[in-house]
């Protein structure tokens, strides 16, 4: 349960080190790494980094996602044409494993379907913050929130795209590694609402570890700093 607070030229070269060093550890007593990706726009150069890279053996790791928007794969409002645009612009790696959440299905079906795809444990989960405290598709009030027995859910979100598919608290709290990953003073609010207040869907992401620049992390009380 780390506390990084960078500046903003730190930001992704922090967020690719540690996404780094946790495939590593994975790959160390594992054959396979189940790494699931953050949507929204904040991971989008951290993936470009990433896909670059020629030290990442993409052959024996799954990808999975967050969160899906339910609209068509190929709008730029697909989580998931914005990761693999991001990951991968030109072609993707020789015998990689990518599960997507098939947003322009019926929601329940997709969701029932794409849990059945999920391994027993996610090695590596990846989330954002919105401004209003939601991460991946769990908005506050959401009844995702609650519970407690699906790992993938049909969500109604607090802006456009409002009809979504999202993991449910089960996945991010049985993550082997988590990152949360915020960017931004117009975050500044969810994040203390979050680790101080304990008061929205991002809080369920406490025990993670939380990558935050100076501006996202700016409303949180200096004295709770301690261990940042
Ligand atoms: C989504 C994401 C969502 C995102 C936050 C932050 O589908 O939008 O999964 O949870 O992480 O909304 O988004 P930004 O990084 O764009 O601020």
């Amino acid at each position: 349960m780390e506390r990084f607070i960078v500046n903003e030229k730190e930001f992704v070269e922090q967020a690719e080190r540690w996404i780094f060093s946790k495939i590593q550890a994975v790959l160390e007593t594992s054959q396979r790494c189940h790494l699931m990706l953050a949507g929204g726009a904040t991971p989008l150069p951290i993936y470009q980094r990433l896909g670059k890279r020629l030290d990442i053996p993409w052959s024996r790791i799954n990808l999975y996602f967050g969160d899906e928007r339910c609209v068509p794969v190929d709008t730029s409002e697909s989580n998931y044409h914005m990761v693999m645009g991001s990951l991968f612009p030109v072609s993707r790696p020789d015998g990689m494993n990518v599960y997507r959440m098939c947003g322009e299905e019926n929601p329940d079906m997709a969701a029932q379907v794409y849990e059945s795809l999920l391994p027993v444990r996610i090695d590596i989960l990846l989330l954002g913050v919105g401004d209003d405290g939601h991460t991946a598709s769990i908005f506050p009030g959401s009844a995702a929130l609650d519970e407690e027995q699906r790992r993938v859910m049909p969500a109604i979100a607090s802006k456009p795209p409002l009809q979504r598919l999202t993991i449910t608290p089960r996945v991010i709290q049985e993550a082997e590694h988590l990152l949360v990953m915020v960017q931004g003073e117009d975050k500044a609010d969810a994040v203390r609402l979050a680790l101080i207040n304990n008061s929205v869907p991002a809080a369920l992401a406490l025990d993670g570890d939380w990558l935050m620049d100076s501006q996202a992390a700016r409303s949180l009380p200096k004295d709770k700093l301690v261990g940042f």
